[in-house]
Order: C-alpha cells, then structure tokens, then sequence
C-alpha cells in the first residue's frame, strides 16, 4: 500500500533542514509534494474549492524548489516548480498534431442554424438527435497530449495539421494539470481547449503595461494569443492566462462514446470545463441557450463570442465526417457584435505608411464587451460626414472580435450647440507638407521624408508577414526613428552592432541578436519583399498574384500598365498604384540602395508552388466574388485545370447561386461540390 500522502491535508509546512535528509528521503519528499500541489492545484482551479490556504500552498511549493536546488537529480520537467517557466527558446519546435484539428462553420442568422440542424436531422436518427452546446471562447485554440495521465506536450493549432510546440508556455498555466488525477485514465489522451485571459486579469495587467511604458493589447483574445506563443516562458508565467477544455483529439485506452460523457469526465481527471455547457434536446431549446448566454455575456469574466452546437453521439460524428476543415457534426451560432455608446473628444488625423490620412476618433473610455475603447476609426472624411459626429456627440461604438473599435452612428442628443464640422487639414499634422486629395482620399506626398510615414514603412517592413526582422519591434523603429538613425529604409541595413548598442533598453548581446536578424533578411522571396515595399493596395495575397506571374523582381520593377492589369485578381486600381509606385524614381532608387546594400530578392521561377496541380474544376451558377473568368484564371494559375461541363474527371464543381443541370451531373458522378465560400477558404489554404 503507497503510504498516505502527509502533504494533502493539514499538511505541516515545517521541514527538517535538507542537508539533514538522505537522497532516499528527499526523493520520497519531492514525489509527495509533487503530487500534493498537482493536488492542490486542482481542488483550486477545477472544482473551485481549495483544502489549504494561498500561504501553505506557497511553502510547500518553496520546500519543493528548496529539495530540486538541493538535490538536482530530483528535478523533473513535469514538476510544479517549472510552472514558473524556463530559460527562452530562440523558437518553437513544429509538432504534427496526433489529429487534424479543424475549425468550426459559423453563423450568425438563425436560418443557417436551422439548415445545420435540418442537415443533422437528415442524417440521422431523431431519437439520436442530442445536442450539447457550449460557449463558444473567444481565445486560442491549443492541442495538449497526456501520456498514462503525464502531460506530455502541448502546441498551438497552426494550420490544423502542424503547430508549435509551447509546452514550457503552458506548463505555466495554473489550471493546466501536469498529471492527471487517478481515475480510469486513458493510457493516451490527446484534448483541445482554449487558452484565455480573463477580463479582470487582461484590464489588470494592461494597466500595468501601460505604467511601465508598453503597449497595450487591444483585447485579451489578442493578449492570451500574443503571451501564449512568448519565446521565454518565464514571461508567461507570471501572466493570468487560464484554459477550458472542450474536446477530444484522440484517446487510447478506454472509450466513451457521448460528448456528454466527456465532459463529466474531464474535470475528474483535472481538466477544467466550463460550467454553462449543456445538454439540448430540440433547436428550440439551444436557440434559448443561445439568448440566455447573450444575455449573460457581459457579466462574464471571459469573452465569448458565440455559442457551439455539438452532436452528442461521438460515434455518429464519425460517420458525419468533415467538410473541408469543419466538421459537419458541429457549428458555432456567433453573436451580434458589441455595442456601446459614448462621448466623442475630438478628431485626429493620423498619417499612414502610404501617407493616407485617416481620421480617428479620440472617445471617453467604454467598456465594450470587457475592453476599454478610447480611439476608433472614422477611416475617410467622407465617412464623417456621412455619420455627421463632430466633437462633443454622443456615438455607438462597435467591436467585434478582433476588429478595431468602429464608430458606428452619432446618437442624437437634441438641445446641445454641436462642435464644428470636421475637415481635412491641408497640411500634412506630422510633417506640414501640402496633402493633396484624391477623391474621398487625402495624402500627405511628403514620403519617407515625412516621419510619420518613415516610421510606418519601416515598422511594416520589419513586420512578421514581411521580411519578419525579430526583435525590431515598432518601439525600436520609433526610437531609431526619433533619433535620426533611420533616414530610409536601406538604412537598416547599414546599421552597426555599435550604433544599435547606443540605443537605449540595448546590451552588447540583444545588439548583436538585433544585428544578426537584420543581416538574415537579406535573402526574402519576392512576394514577402513586395509586400514589405508597402504598397498601397499590395497586401499579402495580391505579392504572391504578382510574384507568381512574374517571377522576378527585376520584371515587376519594369511592369506595364498593360501588363499588370492582364494579371488575374489584379483590377486597374491595383495595377495603377503598382505602376505608380515603380514610376516614381524615389522607390527604384531605394530598392536599388536595398539591392546595392545587399539584399538578395529570391526569384520565383521554377520553384512555383503548384498546389492544385492535376485538379480539375467546373463552375456553375454566379459567384459573388469572382467572374467566371476570374474564377478559372484564379485556379489556372494554382495549376488546376479549368472545364465547362462535369465528367468522371472533374475533381471539383464549385457552386454559386442558381446553379445549372451541372450540379445534378456532379451529384451522379460523386464529384466534390464546393461553396463559393468552401472555394474561397480552400484557396486561402493552398496559397
Ligand atoms: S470545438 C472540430 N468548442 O472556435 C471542432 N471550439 O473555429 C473543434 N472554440 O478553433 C472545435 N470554444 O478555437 C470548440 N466550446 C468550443 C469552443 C471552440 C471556442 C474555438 C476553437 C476553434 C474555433 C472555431
């Protein structure tokens, strides 16, 4: 019989020197204590009623980092101490997930719900016809595997397939069990849940940001997301990230076949659950659930931004099956976004990395949904005027997700003498060059030798999704900027180890790193350097149309109009600001110091990723997005076949509204049958 564990009940917090204990001794201790906080953690967060206090638990916790320090073969990586975090990483390790984990159909009006459950219906059995539903957290979804009830790793979700590996991270997280309690464990248990930060904590440490001089996060889906993939888990730790778990990847061992089940199981085992999932029987009751939760919603302590419906049978889910990346035996019913109303302070104009002028509405700070909002967009002047708020109104604010708060309409508050009507100025606020204005648009012409854009242009550069320069965070660019270091973006490249050591917040050694990264993004692939370019209208997708069909810089550079508008997905305002930007001999001249300074721009040519290759697709009806031409040039140019008529060869029929007599040759033939969204989402995926 294993002796009583002394350390989960009353436990004594008075210990024997460790010098005075024997190696088999202080190993019995650490075990003990081990599983006394795994214990302990778990009467805390899971079911919400600890059996010791705060102080008792935080002297065993010392009389455990005492024993490691003491005798460091007792170390163990899953060990409570390494809550507290390990050295950095300089990056993640890539994990193949044990299953795909895929991504959920959404909705927000009630007549798709109701096709959901019409399709369920269909499909199966109505005495089989269970739904459990769940809030739907709006965090980041994560994958943890637990080995005979050890936790082995966790990962993000990355692209459902691969993701990286942030166990140190999430070894961190209080309410992540690092062993699981005893009870009927599977031998092999892969579980998704959301890592969160609550509203309380997120406003919490915000503020804290915001004294020490950081930047604040602008919701804590964004904060959970951004903490939770840290290179250094020491600065995860000390963060309020918690987690809920929702589902099953995999498990060995034992087999259950309701989700219900599931759920009842996992807090027995240390996986916490939310406390609002539940059972329903028809859609009239999940369509309560649904308004009682809204209703609910703004008292919550954690965002959520939906409700998700679930098949209760997990066996007839598996018959079910997916389509595309969703399962079709789940759905998520989103909420309205959130809305709220407030006075408007005053109209600033910011000026942007292409030298747009944008107003911005500078608010008294709401609570919407949980965040507190004090700027929104107004985007353009012509937009002011058509919601007419000037200084001084009352206006509804609206977020939703992880968009920038929008003011939505003026709310008339009769009585009051109102502020002027807003105008552009004609003069750039950062620099005081002239702005010119193009229709319902104003730029400043100024160009880098404007700071505002300088520093934009640079800060997008540097960017993760353009030439990805780690460390060169926007508060460096700015202090460089500030400082004259920085006069155009060649500059970057001539900086020296000394020069980026002067800087304030730098040492020899993250000077050096700052340095390295620079110098390693001198080899970019074309389309990563075009959209580091910052041209207007040249966002991620349209750099990869462009560097697809040219394949080399050098080509772009000397493009036609002509030959840039032939280009599918690129319409005659992208091929005019593209010919524009390369018409202007300020840009050639900079990309030429960029190229004279080292920089290698890969070329396209013959390593073109022919993701659909071989595919053969077949449209029919209208689609929203795409002329049929567009459609096929879209596909050709992935290196799928385009046909008009459907045959035993057709891969895929992409249907839109009011389809033809294909959809029934497709439906004989079993060919595939894609949505325009279906379409759109598998394209986004191979691009
Ligand atoms: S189930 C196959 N349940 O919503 C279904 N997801 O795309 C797997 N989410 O990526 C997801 N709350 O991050 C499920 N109760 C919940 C959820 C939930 C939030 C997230 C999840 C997923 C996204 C939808």
């Amino acid at each position: 019989m294993a002796k009583k564990n002394p350390f989960k009940k009353n436990p004594s917090t008075k210990f024997k020197n460790t010098s005075k204990l024997s190696p088999k001794e202080a190993k019995e201790q650490a075990e003990q204590l081990r599983e006394a906080l795994e214990f302990h953690n778990y009467r805390y967060y899971v079911k919400n009623d600890p059996v010791i206090s705060d102080r008792a638990y935080d002297k065993l916790f010392a009389r455990l980092q005492e024993l490691e320090d003491s005798f460091p073969e007792l170390q163990t990586p899953d060990s409570p101490t390494r809550r507290v975090g390990a050295p950095p990483v300089d990056e993640f390790k890539k994990v193949q997930h044990t299953e795909t984990m895929l991504s959920l159909d959404s909705a927000l009006e009630e007549n798709k719900i109701k096709n959901f459950d019409d399709y369920i219906h269909k499909h199966v059995n109505k005495s089989d016809v269970t739904y459990i539903v769940e809030p739907k957290f709006d965090g980041l979804s994560v994958e943890l595997v637990y080995e005979n009830g050890k936790f082995s790793y966790g990962a993000t979700r990355g692209d459902g397939t691969t993701g990286e590996d942030i166990s140190e991270n999430l070894k961190t997280i209080g309410s992540v069990p690092l062993q699981l309690q005893k009870n009927d464990l599977p031998d092999y248990l892969a579980v998704r849940g959301e890592v969160i930060m609550s509203r309380s904590g997120f406003q919490k440490m915000n503020k804290e940001r915001v004294e020490k001089g950081e930047n604040a996060f602008a919701n804590p889906r964004n904060a959970a997301a951004g903490i939770i993939r840290q290179l250094d888990s020491r600065k995860v730790a000390d963060k309020p990230l918690d987690i809920f778990f929702y589902e099953i990847l995999k498990m060995e061992g034992i087999e259950i076949q309701s989700h219900w089940d599931v759920l009842k199981k996992f807090p027995e085992w240390g996986l916490k659950t939310s406390p609002l999932n539940k059972k329903c029987d028809s859609f009239d009751e999940v369509k309560k659930y649904r308004e009682k939760l809204a209703e609910q919603r703004d008292g919550m302590d954690f965002e959520i931004d939906g409700i998700v419906i679930k098949l209760d049978n997990r066996e007839l889910r598996q018959e079910l099956g997916k389509r595309q990346r969703n399962p079709r035996w789940a759905m998520a019913w989103k909420f309205e976004p959130k809305k709220e109303v407030t006075i408007l302070r005053e109209i600033v104009v910011q000026v942007g990395r292409t030298g747009m002028l944008t107003p911005v509405a500078l608010l008294d700070p709401v609570d919407v949904g949980g965040v507190t909002v004090s700027r929104a967009t107004l985007h353009n002047e012509e937009e002011v005027h058509e919601k007419d708020v000037r200084r001084g109104d009352k206006v509804r604010i609206i977020r939703a997700g992880d968009v920038i708060p929008e003011v939505v309409e003026r709310v008339k508050s009769g009585g009051k003498k109102r502020g002027p009507k807003f105008t552009m100025p004609d003069e750039c606020p950062v620099c005081g060059t002239e702005v010119v204005n193009e229709g319902a648009y104003y730029f400043c012409p100024a160009g880098l030798s404007c700071p505002a854009q300088l520093k934009n242009r640079i800060q997008h550069y540097a960017s993760r999704e353009a030439m990805n320069i780690e460390n060169l965070g926007d508060k460096i660019v700015d202090r460089m900027v500030k400082r004259g270091m920085l006069k155009n973006l060649p500059d970057l490249y001539h900086l020296s180890k000394k020069d980026i050591k002067e800087l304030e917040g730098f040492a020899e050694k993250s000077a050096s790193k700052l340095y390295d990264a620079i110098q390693e993004s001198k080899k970019p692939e074309l389309d990563r350097f075009l959209y580091a370019l910052g041209i207007r209208h040249v966002g991620r997708h349209i750099a990869r149309v462009l560097a697809r069909k040219f394949h080399t810089l050098d080509k772009i550079r000397k493009a036609h109009y002509d030959d840039l508008v032939a280009v599918s997905e690129i319409g005659p305002e992208i091929a005019e600001t593209v010919h524009d930007f390369f018409a202007e001999d300020v840009n050639q001249e900079m990309i030429d110091n960029l190229l004279d300074a080292g920089v290698s721009v890969k070329s396209t040519k013959g390593r073109e990723k022919i993701p659909l290759e071989g595919k053969t697709f077949v449209f029919t009806g209208e689609l929203d997005h795409y002329s049929r031409s567009e459609a096929k040039d879209l596909v050709e140019s992935l290196g799928a076949r385009a046909t008009s008529s459907v045959s035993g060869n057709t891969d895929y029929l992409v249907v839109g509204e009011n389809p033809g007599s294909k959809l029934d040759d497709a439906k004989k033939e079993n060919v595939k049958i894609l949505k325009e969204k279906d379409f759109q989402k598998m394209i986004e995926e191979v691009e």
